[in-house]
């Protein structure tokens, strides 16, 4: 049975999702839901079979012999496992965090049902609750390779998400951080197909879930999407995917109501696309470094430390 630390709790996630409805721009809001919302993630991601493919590990030479393993936002669990298949012998610990609770609990059933590794969860925003997190990590006085896998850190401003990730490590530990890719000939054409599945019935069974938790009955339909190149990092694309309002609708969060009027839209997704050759320009902007990488076609899985990692 895993162990679990709460560091986010209930209300906590409430405000945000609220804060970030009144904002107009969704990010972990869009795992508001409890179970439901988890589960509608899990099955979109086992229907979208390419992204599990990568049971590889870039750089597995240089870890060392004993290592904890810390999966910011596990989702089901299964990408993890994949992962960490080919250094599993030198794994003492496996720690989840998630900012959802039930999504947290879908991934420990997978991976416990799967190994006899031993499992801690910890409910928390690995972009906000940086210090609570690694005081709770140093208890375990292990090297930590990090893993922000299918995307995740890409769904965020990489001022945000990069700086936090290199908040949390310490010098000898490691990241595996998985980054979609676009390619440099008709880089648009193959966006425009991504953005065309960010609007489908089929992630938005997923993607409009939160909204249904706000007690809202929201239909793809009133989806759209924009392909735009970040203003903060040339050379990354940004697939932006909004919500339009049919009509003018009310949504409860906890005890809140918030108000939009008939065609207000609302960002629920954005979704970043790199050119595998430039990742490290930006990886070292913002106090990392990349030790390898393994390409698989679509995204790309980089080992990272630090700029002050020290190789024991
Ligand atoms: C895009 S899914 C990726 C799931 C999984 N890693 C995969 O490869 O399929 C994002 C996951 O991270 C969690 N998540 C997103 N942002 C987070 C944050 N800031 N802090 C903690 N968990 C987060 C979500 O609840 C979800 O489980």
């Amino acid at each position: 049975m895993a162990q679990r630390i709460v560091i986010q709790n209930v209300e906590m996630m409430n405000r945000r999702v609220e804060q970030q409805l009144r904002e107009g721009r969704v990010d972990v809001a869009q795992y508001h839901g409890g179970t439901p919302t988890a589960i509608a993630w899990a099955t979109m991601a086992d229907d979208d079979h390419p992204r599990h493919h990568f049971d590889c590990f870039p750089g597995a030479e240089l870890l060392p012999s004993e290592f904890g393993v810390v999966d910011l936002g596990p989702g089901s669990g299964k990408p993890c496992l994949k992962v960490i298949q080919p250094i599993m012998d030198r794994v003492r610990s496996l720690i989840l965090v998630d900012v959802s609770p039930e999504m947290l609990t879908l991934a420990e059933k997978y991976i416990e049902s799967s190994t006899d590794i031993e499992v801690t969860s910890i409910v928390a925003d690995f972009l906000l609750d940086l210090n609570p997190i690694r005081t709770a990590l140093d208890r375990y006085n292990l090297p930590l390779v990090f893993l922000c896998l299918g995307g995740t850190a890409g769904n965020f401003t990489i001022a945000r998400s990069f700086t936090a990730l290199q908040a949390l490590m310490n010098q000898r530990d490691y990241l595996i951080l998985d980054l979609g890719l676009y390619p440099t000939t008709n880089p648009i054409q193959a966006l425009q197909k991504t953005a065309d599945f960010y609007t489908s019935e089929q992630n938005c069974q997923f993607g409009l879930r939160f909204l249904e938790a706000c007690g809202v009955s929201a239909s793809y339909k009133n989806t759209y999407s924009e392909i735009t190149e970040d203003p903060q990092d040339s050379g990354i694309f940004i697939i932006t995917t909004y919500y339009r309002f049919p009509t003018d609708t009310s949504l409860s969060i906890g005890n809140e109501s918030l108000f939009f009027r008939q065609g207000q839209s609302l960002r629920w997704l954005e979704s970043r696309r790199f050119d595998k050759h430039k990742v490290s320009r930006y990886l070292t902007k913002y106090g990392l470094q990349s030790f390898g990488y393994k390409d698989l076609d679509h995204h790309a899985l980089f080992l990272c430390g630090t700029h002050h990692h020290h190789i024991f």
